[in-house]
């Protein structure tokens, strides 16, 4: 039988079947499975699934005399070293399409959550503040319909949130890395969008090239009370930046993502109440997660028979264009 590794702890009912299939290695510590540990399970491993919690190294790899195919339960790439998976002949697959509308949701909330300050409001209630009964004046916010809205990335995160702002009608500004015409959209230099918006959203994949794409000067041009909305990967914002902006009241923030995951406990971000916070639970609805391990078990399998990925993140490993 084939050894395949699982390097996160995966529910029994998604396993079983797979044990009929492969000699499996499955981690199943709380923490991130250690690098060395990966590597000596991985030294005759022909198949890996993992996660974002594993970074996959050319290190990692190049223990990995025998891997053919590395499975990733994400639709971002960019914890796996795809130049040196491709040059070793190992073919990656994450998981696009699924977790689109769940993404973009969950941006929309954040907005709606920082512009009518509900976290804010479900703690001033539960520190038994409600005395009086109604106020005129009482956490008021702003109307997401008199906003300008700033799409950062119009893939198809950004589309889906596109399509939920012009349902909310804002005015809606975005950047894209290639032109993209759509309905509705400004489509504005990117330092513009930071500049002009009163809530910022960022919707790209990191690289080398968008990594600090929020970055301290586009921050601080950004409108004092603008918010930054992040459901894509920490290293898109110079947190330090953010930081100072959030410290000093002049920015809000929605954030899903960070640099370092988990958030260490001592982060200065939780101690701040113009900063709402979600541990990276972008896709985190049940069909969307089911759809994502389905659509990982899909390449973990062709890759283990040889085939060709149905979604495969580099096919320049077939020979063929990005
Ligand atoms: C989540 O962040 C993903 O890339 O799927």
């Amino acid at each position: 039988m084939s050894k395949c590794v699982i390097s996160l702890d995966l529910p029994e009912d998604i396993v079983v079947p797979l044990r009929d299939q492969y000699e499996l290695l499955m981690w199943s510590g709380r923490d991130a499975m250690p690098e060395a540990t990966l590597q000596n399970w991985l030294s005759d491993a022909e198949g890996l699934l993992c996660a974002l919690s594993s970074p996959i190294t050319e290190s990692v790899m190049h223990a990995a005399k025998q891997l053919r195919v590395i499975s990733t339960i994400s639709v971002g790439v960019d914890h796996i070293d795809l130049n040196a998976a491709t040059r070793a002949g190992i073919s990656v697959g994450h998981t696009p399409g699924v977790l689109v509308d769940s993404t973009a949701d969950l941006a929309l909330g954040l907005m709606i959550a920082l512009t009518r300050r509900i976290p804010e409001a479900d703690r001033w209630m539960r520190s038994g503040q409600w005395s009086q009964g109604w106020q005129s004046d009482l956490l008021l916010g702003t109307d997401l319909s008199d906003s300008t809205v700033g799409v950062v990335g119009l893939g198809p995160i950004g589309e889906a949130t596109v399509r939920r702002l012009r349902a909310f009608g804002c005015r809606i500004l975005a950047w894209n890395r290639s032109l993209k015409e759509i309905e509705g959209v400004e489509i504005v230099p990117l330092d513009e969008v930071f500049a002009r918006s009163d809530i910022v959203t960022l919707h790209t994949a990191l690289t080398a090239e968008t990594t600090h794409i929020a970055s301290r000067s586009r921050l601080a041009s950004m409108p004092t009370g603008a918010a930054l909305i992040n459901t894509g990967r920490g290293l898109l914002v110079d947190e330090r930046a953010l930081l100072e902006e959030l410290a000093a009241g002049r920015l809000k923030a929605g954030l899903d993502v960070f640099e370092v995951e988990p958030l260490p406990s001592d982060h200065p971000f939780l101690s701040l109440n113009n900063v709402v916070l979600l541990p990276h639970v972008g896709s985190a609805t049940a069909s969307t997660r089911l759809a994502m391990v389905t659509r990982a078990l899909e390449n973990l399998h062709a890759g283990m028979s040889g085939e060709r990925l149905p979604f495969c993140a580099n096919p320049q490993v077939y020979g063929l264009s990005a």
